[in-house]
């Protein structure tokens, strides 16, 4: 059975677990949250839209122990307000990595043995903190990271030339956040390379794009939700299909020492492959200096 274990009902978790239900893409879901009431009515509303749904699916409460058997655990706690009054997303760090060490130590002792995606941000900093407390290998654990960035930037380069997204080729990797850069390199349009379709200045404009469309969603409504569940949707049935999916997700650079947003190939069994790109120099500096600012925030943890 396919089974999925969403910890933090926030609006994101919510409707990643609403999706999932209402799609048929998990015949069970384990819901976790800090705040019963808020888990209590997920649970509530959820099974009453069964009289409605296409799909029974099986839904538990609060019983960490249901993750022993789950195939995936989607991470989803925290409060983007922090992020949005800072306008970075390590806004959240105090708070996240202090609940990253406690939701990794609950699913350590639950026994689960799947595929742990992260959501929470900072996105590749809390991927870090629960693979090492989960002690879950770097290829089990991963998190969104910057492939939601990836599908921003493509809608904004498919509007720049009246194109859908999806013939968007490309990248934004680095930190899911404000040190993330499009890889122009990796551009293409119809075939089309990034200096035949903008100039160095436009891709300069545009590079930032992605992360303020972000905050234009947090701000105007107070968080982000439909994307992000989206993304996160789309990874859980690369896990359950064993897609092998081509994607930038947070993944474990062995060059960089850190979670961050990278292309790898996701399956059965969370990270078969991390992808080597060639990338330009301007664009590995990029990625460094996304990977410092990570690492700096794991280091002052530490000390
Ligand atoms: C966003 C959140 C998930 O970028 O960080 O929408």
């Amino acid at each position: 059975m396919r089974k999925v274990g969403i910890i933090g009902l926030g609006h994101v978790g919510a409707t990643v677990a609403y999706t999932l239900f209402t799609h048929g893409i998990a015949d069970e879901l384990v819901l976790l949250d800090k705040n019963e009431d808020k888990v209590a009515a997920e649970y509530n509303d959820l099974h009453d839209t069964l009289a409605r749904n296409n799909y029974y699916v099986r839904v538990t409460m609060q019983d960490w122990h249901e993750l022993k058997d789950a195939d995936v655990v989607v991470t989803a706690f925290g409060d983007i307000a922090a992020s949005v009054k800072t306008g970075d997303r390590f806004g959240e760090f105090e708070l996240n990595a202090k609940n990253a060490k406690e939701v990794g130590e609950k699913i350590k002792n639950s026994g689960f043995k799947g595929v742990l995606i992260n959501i929470s941000n900072p996105c590749d900093a809390v991927a870090q903190i629960l693979q090492e407390t989960t002690g879950l290998s770097k290829n089990q654990v991963f998190g969104t990271g910057t492939f939601l960035d990836t599908a921003r930037m493509q809608r904004i380069v498919g509007e720049k030339l009246g194109q859908d997204p999806r013939n968007v080729e490309g990248w934004v990797l680095g930190e899911h956040g404000s040190s993330q850069f499009i890889a122009w390199s990796t551009v293409r349009v119809n075939n089309k390379i990034a200096i035949q379709l903008f100039s160095e200045n436009e891709q300069k404009k545009l590079s930032k794009q992605p992360n303020k469309n972000s905050f234009v969603v947090a701000n105007g409504k107070g968080y982000t939700s439909y994307a992000i569940a989206t993304c996160a949707t789309r990874l859980i049935q690369a896990v359950f299909s064993d897609a092998r999916l081509f994607a930038p997700v947070s993944v474990y650079n062995p060059e960089y020492k850190t979670y961050i947003g990278y292309p790898a190939i996701i399956g059965r069994d969370g990270i078969e492959q991390v992808v080597e790109l060639k990338l330009t120099s301007s664009e590995r500096e990029k990625l460094q200096a996304a990977a410092d600012k990570i690492k700096e925030h794991l280091d002052q943890l530490k000390n």
